[in-house]
């Protein structure tokens, strides 16, 4: 069978590696990929929201599944023209990726089946917004979110009310995020321990991933702005039997049945990011697609066919497969471009990824990157994602900073305590 991978990050680097043992897959293409996707891939340059041209190259390469990575081409509804094309397709249809495409869709669908989550208001216009803010109503900080996608800049904890007033303004009046910010979803401000909590579903029924645990501030100590993820390990350090299970049966259950009740049905990752309170697990966001970076720990640690897995959700008979996982924990740190999340450079030349690869059980996935002239060059904020697994989650991040040591381009930057900190936010 020919796999298509669609995407570009890490996250998609990871899902082609993996998917490129299956004993069942003869090719696997990715689109548009980076230049780590051509070492297990074939490259296809096409973007990921060319739906058209990505389901006419399925149709003449008889490509047997696609896989999609990111969120916009399944905000866009890629799934639902594969599926009228009769292409096979692993992912949620445009209205059943709503749960992450649209924030107030998502807060309204938690308030409607009692799914724990922050309270909130919604606000259409800069007047609303002032009046919820100054109420008083959820007190400082206070978070304000753009209703639509932002690649996961739409989210502000505004401190002061002046500061809330002004990001209200930037996204509602100067549409600093187009139009995702034309509405705005008002919250409280939740304290605790962030988990991501991600699952295959096939509708119905749900196979949940090995936990992991994200790093999203961007500097050592949990400090600096929000990032796309810096990081990663697996299993998550935080997550408990109970807590497990509390997850599975408040939040995960309820969205998978309620979607399907509301003609949602959702097919493909659920992933919930989660905030641990003193009240229990409540839930910041969803996301219809794997995570960025927990993708990548987690399929070091997947040792069963991922293809049967995402095959099985595809065919809604999700419980048929066996999922196996090492025990050995997993860990992953990003290494960035300097100046991210804000403004950076790209075009920088990468050394040394060869050396870090020879250090034993490292995987180093690629993000940013692109091959040019027999070299690899920066073309992201995230440029490389060094993995491995050990014994011991310590043992992995030796082996990890061992290979980020090697590795080299200018003005680059990595975290250097992932997998030692316990995020907490209060
Ligand atoms: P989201 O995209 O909604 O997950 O938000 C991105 C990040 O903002 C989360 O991972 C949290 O770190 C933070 N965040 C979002 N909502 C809240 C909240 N209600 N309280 C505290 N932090 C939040
Ligand atoms: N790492 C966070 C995300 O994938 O949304």
């Amino acid at each position: 069978m020919k796999v298509l991978v669609v995407g570009s990050g890490g996250r998609e680097h990871a899902l082609a590696w993996r998917i490129a043992k299956s004993p069942r897959v003869e090719k696997v293409y990715c689109a548009p990929g980076n230049g780590g996707t051509r070492l297990v891939a074939e490259n296809v340059p096409l973007a990921e929201t060319d739906i058209a041209g990505l389901g006419d190259f399925v149709e003449r390469e008889k490509v047997g599944l696609t896989v999609v990575g990111p969120e916009v081409p399944l905000a866009m509804g890629l799934v639902d023209e594969f599926e009228r094309r009769g292409l096979r397709v692993f992912g949620p249809s445009k209205k059943a990726a709503e749960i992450e495409g649209s924030k107030v869709f998502a807060k309204e669908f938690m308030a409607r089946h009692r799914i724990p989550t922050g309270r909130f208001r919604v606000a259409d216009d800069l007047d609303q917004a002032r009046k919820v803010l100054a109420s008083g109503e959820f007190g400082f900080p206070v978070v304000l979110k753009a209703d639509g996608l932002a690649a996961g800049k739409g989210v502000v904890v505004c401190p002061t009310l002046q500061k809330a007033e002004e990001a209200a303004g930037e996204m509602l009046v100067r549409k600093k995020f187009g139009t995702a910010g034309r509405r705005v979803v008002i919250e409280e401000f939740l304290c605790g321990r962030e988990v991501s909590f991600i699952v295959i579903t096939d509708g119905l029924r749900v196979q949940p991933l090995v936990t992991a645990m994200d790093h999203k501030a961007a500097y050592d100590g949990d400090r600096g702005p929000n990032t796309g993820g810096m990081g990663a390990i697996s299993p998550s350090p935080l997550m408990t039997e109970k807590l497990f299970e509390e997850i599975m049966s408040t939040v995960i259950t309820p969205a998978v049945t309620r979607l399907l009740e509301e003609g949602r049905k959702f097919k493909g990752v659920l992933y919930a990011g989660l905030m641990i309170t003193d009240e229990g697990p409540k839930v910041l966001e969803f996301n219809g697609r794997f995570g960025d970076p927990e993708t990548q720990p987690q399929m070091v640690r997947i040792e069963s066919d991922l293809v049967d897995l995402l095959e099985a959700a595809v065919d809604e008979d999700i419980l048929r497969t066996e999922v196996r996982w090492s025990a050995k924990p997993a860990g992953c740190v990003v290494v960035a471009s300097g100046g991210y999340p804000m403004s950076y450079e790209k075009g920088k030349i990468i050394s040394g990824l060869v050396e870090a690869g020879e250090i034993p059980g490292v995987t180093v996935f690629h993000a940013g990157t692109r091959y040019e002239n027999g070299r690899y060059a920066t073309s992201g904020g995230r440029v490389l994602d060094v993995c491995a697994s050990d014994e011991t989650l310590a043992g992995a991040m030796e082996r990890i900073y061992d290979a980020c040591r090697r590795v080299y381009f200018e003005a680059m930057y990595y975290r250097r305590d992932i997998g030692t900190v316990r995020e907490e936010r209060t």
